[in-house]
């Protein structure tokens, strides 16, 4: 949720520092610090609350040409932002900025007493612990590290730096992504690896329970019981386009019109049109092992569990012998539930660093149940961890809000389902439509978004002052309205819940107001009659509808139609969809709100 830099080279350590917090400060952004310390150790230590441009403020009349440091952007977990609650925290020669939870805080702040505690952070008791440890440089700074991490119970991304030891820098990782960025003479470190494009490709991805000592040209990484790590260095496959705006806005505006690409890289070489069969190798399941398979178990949180929601609908249209359930990570994680045999589990997740989502991933593997990764974020803890994958290669996402990760992650899933229903045997013809529709899919989504925008836009200007929305489908329409709801909500904070339609009269059927206004996503299907009807009944009731349809003589006296033209039929919802991302997009800019970074949220959840 909080990003993490450091430095430690020939270069000026505040440039890098302050340009690697921009690029994360997508993951959070409600204060922001630096430190970095000269030859002789001498700290310049510069923290601000709000955005990193508060911090450069500051360190225009601050500058230094230091070489070594560390940095952070933060989402308050303990403590409301402020500067004092920002990090890096200092605690006598010690700074330190952390990413996570520390658990135990309070009882470690109780055994601390001679310390003078500054800030309600949990990340100051931890630096105070270090330097108890440290006691002004009489052991090494590593030691140190390590003793305090073994009292920790929580999560912790972290980099050290030392008044004492300006030559080094000492970083761990438990729950908490750490990237180490190997360059020429200079060594970099990140909690993301979108931080060091531009100064290097080559990076080493921290495991939980591993500490490295880094220098200007050394990396030793060992773990908390001092075993040596043999570290592998990695590619990173990210290049700077992907991480920056290219002409548009807004990064949630981008997201949303690359989505024809970012299908594109979905499907490459994962499906046959002509010959009706999609082929995921990712997965690691044997025929014999899809052939199996009795119950999916779909994982996830936010976005990525609406994508589970709206895969599972059609993968059990397909796969009749296999029980689809989808659940929520944050509650799925403490719920006794029971995993029937033969089941496989999806772990859902763009960033495939979500707490929540992680923590299922590993309960459910403890149960000795399969897990197959749907993910984005290439080497991210999720991803290691599942026993096989497929990654959705939608490339980075840095609005807050996702989009082109949820259209991918439906797809994804959906292939996985026909993986096993071709296993299964399932008739040809059947899948064949499927496959068919998936292929021709990214060109669906490019007709929709040349067509779309303006009418969304002016449909936006229009119910921008709205306080209230509801969004309504059925079937395959419902989870896709849910998403719409969720996408309004965050970034435009209207308050937008959605409901299947058969559910209105059992109750919000009573808001129906000139407060609300209504979406309907409205696919043909067998069960539009049905929808056409409940339409009706909230028309009848005084309702503000706003109706998206591939239903081209869809005649009702409603306020606006967005008709989606496109040759699409079982994946119209996902069409619709974007009609959604871009109705929220176009209220947000209206509402004059941060489109990109939405009060109180951060991209990738690291902590419960
Ligand atoms: C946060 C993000 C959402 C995302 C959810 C799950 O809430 O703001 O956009 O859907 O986390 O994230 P994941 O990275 O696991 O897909």
């Amino acid at each position: 949720m909080c990003g993490i830099v450091g430095y430690i080279g020939e270069k000026n350590a505040q440039n890098f520092l302050i340009s690697g917090l921009k690029r994360l400060e997508y993951r959070g952004y409600d204060s922001a610090g630096i430190v970095t310390l000269d030859e002789k150790g001498k700290a310049t230590l510069l923290r601000a609350k709000g955005k990193i441009a508060n911090l450069e403020e500051k360190l225009a009349k601050a500058k230094r040409d230091d070489h070594i440091g560390i940095g952070h952007t933060r989402w308050a977990t303990h403590g409301e932002p402020s500067e004092t609650n920002a990090h890096p925290h200092k605690a006598g020669p010690i700074y330190l900025v952390h990413n996570g939870i520390i658990e135990n805080y309070k009882e470690l702040k109780a055994e601390l007493s001679d310390f003078e505690f500054q800030s309600e952070t949990d990340t100051e008791v931890l630096a105070a612990l270090i330097n108890s440890f440290y006691q002004d440089g009489k052991y090494p700074l590593a030691n140190a590290v390590v003793q305090a991490l073994k009292l920790v119970k929580g999560t912790y991304g972290i980099a050290v730096a030392s008044e004492f030891a300006p030559e080094e820098i000492v970083v761990a990782r438990s729950g908490s992504p750490l990237v180490i960025g190997v360059g020429h003479d200079e060594t970099l470190v990140a909690s993301d690896a979108s931080a060091l494009l531009g100064h290097t490709k080559r990076a080493i991805y921290l495991n939980d329970g591993e500490v490295a000592v880094i220098g200007k040209n050394s990396i030793e990484i060992k773990t908390l019981n001092a075993e040596p790590v043999s570290a592998k260095v990695e590619e990173i496959e990210t290049n700077l386009a992907a991480i920056q705006k290219g002409g548009y806005d807004h990064f949630l505006l981008k997201e949303i019109m690359e989505q024809p690409e970012s299908l594109t890289e979905t499907l490459r070489g994962r499906v046959n049109a002509k010959e009706g069969t999609v082929h995921l190798g990712g997965p690691r399941l044997s025929v014999e092992e899809l052939r199996k398979i009795r119950h999916l178990l779909i994982v996830g949180c936010g976005t990525a569990y609406h994508a589970g929601l709206l895969a599972s609908y059609y993968i059990e249209q397909f796969t009749p012998e296999v029980t689809v359930e989808v659940v929520i990570a944050s509650e799925y994680r403490y719920r006794s539930a029971y995993i029937p045999e033969d089941s496989v589990a999806l772990i859902v997740s763009q960033s495939g660093e979500t707490a929540d989502t992680l923590a299922c991933l590993r309960e459910i593997k403890k149960q000795g149940v399969r897990t197959v990764g749907i993910v984005n974020a290439i080497g991210s803890t999720i991803a290691r961890e599942v026993d096989g994958g497929t990654y959705v290669h939608v490339g980075p996402e840095i609005s807050v809000a996702s989009t082109k990760a949820f259209t991918s992650q439906v797809i994804a899933m959906v292939m996985f389902g026909l993986t096993i229903a071709q296993a299964k045997g399932v008739k040809g013809t059947m899948l064949r439509l499927y496959v068919e529709e998936i292929a021709r899919l990214p060109e669906a989504i490019r007709s929709v978004l040349e067509t779309v925008p303006k009418t969304v836009k002016r449909i936006a200007e229009k119910h921008a002052k709205y306080e209230h929305a509801i969004y309504l489908g059925r079937d395959t329409a419902y989870p896709a309205a849910m998403e719409g709801a969720l996408k309004l909500k965050e970034v435009s904070y209207v308050d937008a819940n959605a409901y299947a339609f058969g559910e209105l009269k059992h109750g919000p059927l009573a808001l129906i107001d000139d407060r609300f206004f209504e979406v309907v996503l409205l696919p043909k299907g067998v069960l539009y009659e049905k929808a056409v009807s409940n339409i009706e009944e909230v028309l009848a009731r005084g309702g503000h509808m706003v109706v998206v349809t591939n239903v081209t003589d869809f005649d009702l006296p409603v306020e606006d139609v967005i008709l989606i033209d496109a040759k699409v039929e079982k994946f119209a919802p996902l069409l619709m969809n974007l009609v959604s991302q871009l109705l929220a997009y176009y209220m947000t800019v209206c509402r004059g709100l941060n489109v990109d970074q939405p009060r109180n949220l951060a991209k990738s959840v690291t902590v419960e």
